[in-house]
């Protein structure tokens, strides 16, 4: 396994891959790697003749400096578990100061309001952050096609919106949530739970499954008030919000159209412990 630090290494390598017509897929990590992880790796391989791996727990996208101080960092445990999906995939850890060339800061973004909804509202600066790694990221790279999961999906819809306005020449790969057995969706800060949070949190997933069988024949505030109160009744788990949004828009809705498409979208505490999902409606 070929770990690279420096920006300047990895082009090098890269370049010369690239001259050989090799295809580049790329998927952007912060590590505390889980399945949800390798079944972006999985599609790179597949789809890619060389597949980079970034792991960078990146300081500019918290807006909570104790999440930034908490973050799960398994470095060896995640170069052990890429080694057993292929011994080829080039990971890059970058140094803090060279990736940033000594600037750790946030560049500001505009994505058409949808860094305004969920996500934007209640993590200021979160996607300037988000935006400001991925872009340098991307430059460093330069992939043919980089995986994001839909478990962040307004995200997703950002880092496609990050690449129409840049005219990056690469493509977004969405992969479908990975689930564990009961439910609860994969993410790195699942290792931080405590037992009894841990069982409380598969509850969100089932709510969502029921939130999409009401919305089914039920306004978008019935489902909202349906979920709001299910997790209220909940002892262990704090609701900080839930929307009905357009996919493309992320706008929250008030009426359904038929030929739009739609996600409830959830964020909830179990213990200091913050959980993000969503379901497909
Ligand atoms: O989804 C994540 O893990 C991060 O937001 C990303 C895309 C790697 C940027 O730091």
């Amino acid at each position: 396994m070929k770990v690279f630090r420096l920006k300047k290494e990895l082009q090098k390598q890269l370049s010369e891959l690239k001259k050989d017509g090799k295809s580049i897929g790329f998927v952007p990590t912060m590590g505390a790697l889980h399945q949800g992880h390798l079944a972006l790796v999985e599609g790179a391989l597949k789809d890619n003749d060389v597949t980079v791996v970034s792991i960078f727990v990146n300081p500019t996208q918290f807006d909570n400096p104790e999440d930034l101080k908490k973050y799960p960092r398994t470095f060896d445990t995640d170069v052990n578990l890429l080694h057993k999906l292929s011994d080829t995939i080039l990971i890059f850890k970058p140094d803090s100061l060279d990736f940033y060339d000594g600037n750790v800061e946030s560049q500001r973004f505009n994505f058409d309001g949808l860094e305004l909804e969920m996500e934007g509202k209640h993590r200021p600066g979160h996607f300037d952050g988000v935006g400001t790694v991925v872009k340098k990221l991307f430059e460093t790279v330069q992939p043919d096609r980089a995986y994001f999961g839909e478990k962040d999906f307004q995200q997703l819809q950002i880092i496609k919106k990050l690449v129409a306005k840049e005219k990056m020449p690469i493509e977004i790969v969405p992969i479908p949530i990975y689930r564990e057995t009961d439910g609860l969706a994969m993410s790195s800060r699942n290792k931080r739970l405590q037992p009894v949070y841990r069982r409380a949190a598969p509850f969100i997933y089932q709510v969502l499954k029921q939130a999409r069988l009401i919305f089914q024949n039920q306004t978008p505030e019935a489902t909202k008030a349906f979920v709001t109160q299910s997790i209220a009744a909940h002892p262990f788990l704090e609701l900080e919000y839930f929307e009905i949004a357009d996919e493309k828009t992320l706008k929250p809705i008030k009426t359904k159209i038929n030929s739009n498409k739609y996600r409830g979208f959830i964020v909830v505490y179990a213990g200091e412990v913050r959980l993000i999902d969503n379901i497909k409606l």
